[in-house]
């Protein structure tokens, strides 16, 4: 998979893809992540990318000549099969969402700064909107790394045991089981007896139930969430 993103301050996505998971996704050539800094396609010498909105009132917003030329260039040599745009008014994002992507070939992430993007720029290019939550981030940079992050690990073959991806919180609705290491007493604090008993079927039973427990206490919507 590839995923490009459009953003205003690149050095932001360095470290994030630059370690452990991420990183060996991109050594075994199973994710390609290129950032584009849309100041390469400012409108002129002073690297201007911004401007103040039409009606007045506070904050700037990304105009749409760089944006759409940085768009239309990219497209040249990629077919994307989706545009996302990054906002706070967006779809929140979720595992479902994270998982669907997951299959596309080809995303293109734009990262709004500021007061966001021209409205034009939305309607003509952008084919999703993703908000990964109810506030309000400096930028789409962070949050585009919550999504490189959720999607690039489910690519066949990053992790390495290929089922601990299916075994995460929210496949299946479900929160994550508690799960426990060495040693099995920790200053008189002890391991459920039934992990140290060698019976995959029972372990597998009981991991049910605790998931089951901690969605019904902690998280009751997704019980009744269909997607
Ligand atoms: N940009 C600013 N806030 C954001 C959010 N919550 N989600 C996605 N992009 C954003």
């Amino acid at each position: 998979m590839t995923i490009d993103i459009i953003t205003v301050v690149p050095d932001l996505l360095e470290s994030p893809f630059s370690h452990s998971i991420m990183k060996r996704a991109q050594d075994k050539g199973l994710l390609t992540v290129r950032t584009h800094n849309l100041r390469n396609w400012a409108i002129n010498k002073h690297a201007q990318v911004d401007d103040y909105p039409f009606g007045g009132g506070a904050g700037m917003v990304l105009m749409c000549e760089p944006l759409a030329n940085a768009i239309e260039t990219l497209q040249q040599t990629t077919p994307y099969d989706a545009i996302i745009y990054l906002t706070p008014d967006g779809k929140t994002f979720n595992q479902q969402t994270a998982n669907t992507l997951s299959l596309q070939e080809n995303l293109l992430i734009i990262c709004g700064h500021y007061k966001g993007i021209d409205e034009r720029i939305r309607e003509k290019y952008i084919t999703q909107e993703i908000s990964i939550g109810d506030y309000v981030l400096s930028g789409g940079e962070l949050a585009a790394a919550v999504l490189v992050d959720a999607i690039g690990r489910l690519l066949p073959g990053v992790l390495s045991d290929e089922t601990s991806a299916l075994t995460d919180s929210f496949q299946d609705n479900l929160l994550a089981p508690p799960v426990y290491t060495r040693p099995a007493d920790f200053r008189g604090s002890l391991v459920p007896p039934i992990l140290l008993q060698g019976d995959p079927k029972k372990v597998e039973e009981w991991r049910y139930e605790q998931s089951l427990e901690r969605t019904k206490t902690r998280r009751p919507d997704l019980l009744n969430n269909d997607c």
